[in-house]
């Protein structure tokens, strides 16, 4: 990883369900599959992998199946850390960073609970691990509808 630092084996195990989660992608059409997996302070992960469609717009990112299984299982919160895995042969290699769409869905649940989740994107030779926040800074969520901390 990069900056030095040793990884927690809960953020390890974390890349390792995200890569599991990966394998188990819905991706015909991109052949790019990708896993996400959610971390939270109870030690539940929650994992999804992209979802595509013949109708290809309507495709679903990895990130943000993970988020509606979490918010569909009754979480509302307590985001600690999200790893999100993309094909180790395909593209540059560089850590893979949730697109922009997902940004916004990850806020929401982080948002709902009042945490600031480190995401760990994972490259080939590095995981790069970064606050949400930085990803989206000022960003619109819950707190803006008064819907902060509430379950
Ligand atoms: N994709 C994700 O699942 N997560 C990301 O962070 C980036 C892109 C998916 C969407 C599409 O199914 C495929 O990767 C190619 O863009």
């Amino acid at each position: 990883m990069g900056g030095g630092a040793e990884m927690s084996e809960a953020h390890a195990n974390l890349i390792d369900a995200a890569r599991d989660a990966a394998s188990r992608a819905y991706a015909p059409y991109s052949d790019y599959r990708v896993g996400a997996a959610l971390l939270f302070d109870d030690g539940a992960v929650v994992t999804g992998s992209n979802v595509e469609n013949a109708s290809y717009g309507l495709s679903l990112c990895a990130e943000t199946v993970a988020v509606a299984r979490a918010l569909g299982e009754g979480r509302r919160g307590g985001l600690d850390a999200v790893a999100v895995v993309g094909p180790a042969d395909k593209g540059d290699g560089a850590p893979i960073t949730p697109c922009g769409r997902c940004r916004q869905v990850l806020n929401e649940i982080a948002q709902l609970g009042g945490t600031d989740p480190l995401i760990l994107c994972v490259g080939q030779d590095e995981v790069r691990e970064v606050r949400l926040s930085r990803l989206l800074p000022h960003a619109f969520g819950p707190a803006h509808l008064n819907q902060a901390h509430l379950d």
